[in-house]
């Protein structure tokens, strides 16, 4: 069958938390980045998606989430396409209203929760303190007798990074992730933008099979050819295989943040569904408007 052909691929780990704990930071510090200090107010404000090689030479995708409490939707998103959620918590700060709705939202998609207790290098971290709080939300660490993999960290003296990768590696053998990336390719758009030189600009998790430069394509109601597929250092690439996040340039239109993607076999194909699709959607605001 399609899927006989089912080859290990790289983890998709969420980084969720409370406002201004550190998540992008940690990511930074992984990827010898600096996202942060591009960010208006040091807030994020979207998802970011990137790929990870780790010291034991594997790949690993993150997805940076915002940690405000204006974007529940997109840590919702966050959760769903991900395999782990690694859960920052600000030593200094504890468990806050954000920390809890991202603990719910690890639940609510059946994902493990990893714990990085970040910001250790601050005098007045605390992070005893932050094990016994996340045992209120039933978040069981391993020095607390429970099986949560844990882990503390500084992202600002890089302190524990290799540690947090090895977790992270670890709970990926545990799950066994395979994919098959013979077929055609399949996905989530994390998120999409017009944007004025390029035209519609979608972020794609490739979630099975392995999407190309030419491949017709549709998400909710747009369609539209593969013109260009970019990594996210901003690189071309010809293709992309299960876990790996990409920029799809080609969409007609922008489609929705959290619709899945297919590469159809024609344009008729493509099409016929999304016409499909935007008929449901006339039928249902009709019915919304006659009730
Ligand atoms: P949002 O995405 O807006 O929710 O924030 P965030 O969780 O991504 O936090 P961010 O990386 O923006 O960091 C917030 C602040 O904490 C910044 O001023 C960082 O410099 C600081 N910070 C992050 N990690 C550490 C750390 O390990 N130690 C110390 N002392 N400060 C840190
Ligand atoms: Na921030
Ligand atoms: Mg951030």
């Amino acid at each position: 069958g399609e899927d006989d052909h089912l080859v290990s691929r790289p983890p998709v780990v969420t980084i969720m938390g409370h406002v201004d704990h550190g998540k992008t930071s940690l990511l930074d510090a992984i990827r010898q980045a600096n996202v942060v200090s591009g960010e208006a107010g040091g807030i994020t404000q979207h998802i970011g998606a990137y790929q990870v090689v780790a010291p034991n030479g594997a790949p690993i995708t993150f997805i940076d989430t915002p940690g405000h409490a204006a974007f529940t939707a997109m840590r919702a998103r966050g959760a769903k396409v991900t395999d782990v959620v690694v859960l920052v918590v600000a030593a200094d700060d504890g468990v806050m209203p954000q920390t809890i709705e991202a603990i719910n939202h690890a639940r609510a998609a059946n994902v493990p929760i990893i714990v990085a207790i970040n910001k250790i290098d601050k005098p007045d971290a605390k992070p005893e303190r932050v094990r016994s709080e996340l045992l209120q939300y039933e978040v069981q660490v391993e020095s607390m007798g429970g099986e949560t993999l844990e882990v503390e960290v500084s992202a600002l003296k890089r302190t524990n990074l290799d540690k947090l990768l090895e977790l992270i590696a670890l709970q990926a053998e545990l799950l066994d992730l395979k994919s098959n990336p013979d077929r055609p390719a399949e996905g989530t758009v994390i998120e999409a933008r017009l944007d004025r030189g390029r035209g519609p600009v979608a972020t794609v998790l490739v979630q099975r099979g392995t999407m190309r430069v030419g491949d017709i394509i549709v998400a909710g109601s747009q369609s539209g050819r593969v013109r260009a597929l970019l990594d996210d250092k901003g690189a071309n690439v010809t293709s992309a295989g299960p876990s790996f996040p990409v920029e799809v340039l080609g969409f007609a239109g922008a489609p929705d943040a959290g619709d899945r993607v297919a590469v159809v076999e024609s344009e008729a194909r493509a099409r016929e569904i999304t016409e499909y699709r935007e008929r449901l959607k006339r039928d249902k605001a009709a019915a919304r408007g006659a009730g």
